[in-house]
């Protein structure tokens, strides 16, 4: 880090340009009513990929394919080693907004576009890195491209995951053109730096521009596959059922319970709950049962997952169903730089923002760089807290702050 850059040679960022890129990129999977659905490795994935890609070749970055579709765009800096990396990703929930991930991709596509324009070569290289299947909702664990980049995921396991529509991440990396040849831990950068959307109502509600993120919290999904016993809703008395649903219902209700009870961090959330044959008048013979449980301790975290375990054995063996358990992904919290987080703080300072100091409850990529390299996350507010919704929404000032900011944090960490 160059303590000595002066900040008062601030590079200006062109907001509007950056806009411009999210909204054409809003275009691809756009659903009715606003929105996007660019679910990892499928035809809108690739379409988004591809207009990315063609942005970074336009802005003259050397873009490289990894072994699991990572795709990095390297701008040569005035020595060779390792590069400040902006990185985020493109792929969304089948639900998801403009900005969450992209606004990460895209600001690092406009950090280079605005040191082109200015003629401007750093000491050190500049990456820009877009990495597959961040969110998961189609092939757990999340943060699965940036998992297998920095070594925590081994490359083969991630290739053979199944997802939710039965096909695999491998045989879909082929079909959309995304199966690069490039060894998946071919960069390893001098610094990571990510800039996202809070998708919280921690700044929005304290009135902060900028988020100074201290780590992201830990993250456990667990799938449960219930085995019941379907028979008649009128005939069968209440003392001889094999309910799945039930089992179902009350997982959905010790999750809230165990939130509330533990409070502070812990959230819990049962986002998927699937019964079968699912007929009015047949108690269920199946269900499937996705649990997440997050916290920004790791202790309170196992504690919360064992009683979690515990809650469904048991309800499992009183109700007389069959069980089984799958971890879907775990990653225990982490703490990002402080030397990072403290730079991020001075640099929003020094330019007039207001901000606050924050965990991540949201996962992302820039968690998997955090124990390899100096690693440090900017939110910038969403509009009421929401996000993984399609009515998700920061505004052009808190994302031009966020810019700024990234912007300057980047000439610092590059020199
Ligand atoms: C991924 O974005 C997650 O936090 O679930
Ligand atoms: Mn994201
Ligand atoms: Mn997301």
């Amino acid at each position: 880090m160059n303590e000595q850059t002066p900040r008062s040679t601030r590079l200006q960022a062109d907001t509007r340009r950056l806009l411009d890129r999210i909204q054409a990129l809003g275009q691809v999977g756009a659903l009715d009513g606003g929105g996007v659905c660019r679910l990892a490795l499928t035809d809108q994935d690739r379409e988004g990929r591809d207009l990315v890609h063609s942005w970074m070749r336009d802005l003259g970055l050397a873009a490289r394919i990894d072994q699991i579709g990572n795709v990095v765009g390297i701008r040569q800096g005035l020595e060779d080693g390792p590069p400040v990396m902006i990185g985020s990703h493109i792929d969304s929930v089948a639900t998801g907004g403009l900005y969450d991930g992209t606004l990460g991709v895209l600001a690092g596509l406009e950090a280079v576009h605005t040191l082109n324009d200015a003629g401007i070569t750093t000491r050190h290289p500049v990456a820009v890195g877009f990495f597959t299947n961040e969110e998961g909702a189609r092939f757990a664990p999340d943060m699965m491209g940036s998992a297998v980049h920095q070594g925590s995921l081994p490359l083969a396991e991630a290739l053979e995951t199944v997802g939710t529509d039965g096909q695999s991440v491998g045989s879909e990396l082929n079909r959309i053109g995304y199966s690069g040849d490039v060894p998946v831990n071919d960069v390893v950068p001098r610094a990571y730096l990510e800039l996202h959307i809070e998708q919280g109502p921690v700044l929005e509600e304290s009135g902060t521009t900028i988020g100074v993120v201290t780590g992201v919290q830990g993250i456990s999904w667990t799938e449960y596959q219930i085995k019941g016993v379907s028979n008649h809703a009128g005939t069968t008395p209440m003392r001889l059922r094999h309910d799945a649903g039930l089992v179902a219902s009350a997982i959905s209700v010790e999750a809230r319970a165990i939130a509330t009870e533990f409070g502070g961090h812990q959230v819990a959330t049962v986002g998927v709950t699937e019964l079968g044959p699912n007929l009015v008048n047949v108690i269920a013979n199946r269900a499937r049962v996705t649990v997440d449980l997050r916290n920004t301790s790791e202790s309170d975290l196992s504690r919360a997952e064992s009683r979690m375990a515990n809650f469904v054995a048991e309800t499992s063996a009183s109700e007389g169903v069959e069980m089984q358990q799958r971890s879907l992904a775990r990653f225990s919290p982490v703490e990002f730089d402080p030397k990072i987080t403290d730079l991020i703080e001075a640099v929003a300072g020094d330019c007039g923002y207001s901000c606050q100091r924050l965990p991540s409850g949201a996962g992302h990529d820039a968690q998997m760089f955090a124990p390899n390299c100096p690693t440090g996350m900017i939110f910038v507010p969403s509009q009421g807290g929401i996000s993984h919704n399609v009515t998700e929404f920061t505004s052009q000032e808190d994302i031009a702050a966020g810019m700024n900011v990234l912007m300057q944090v980047l000439t610092e960490l590059s020199g």
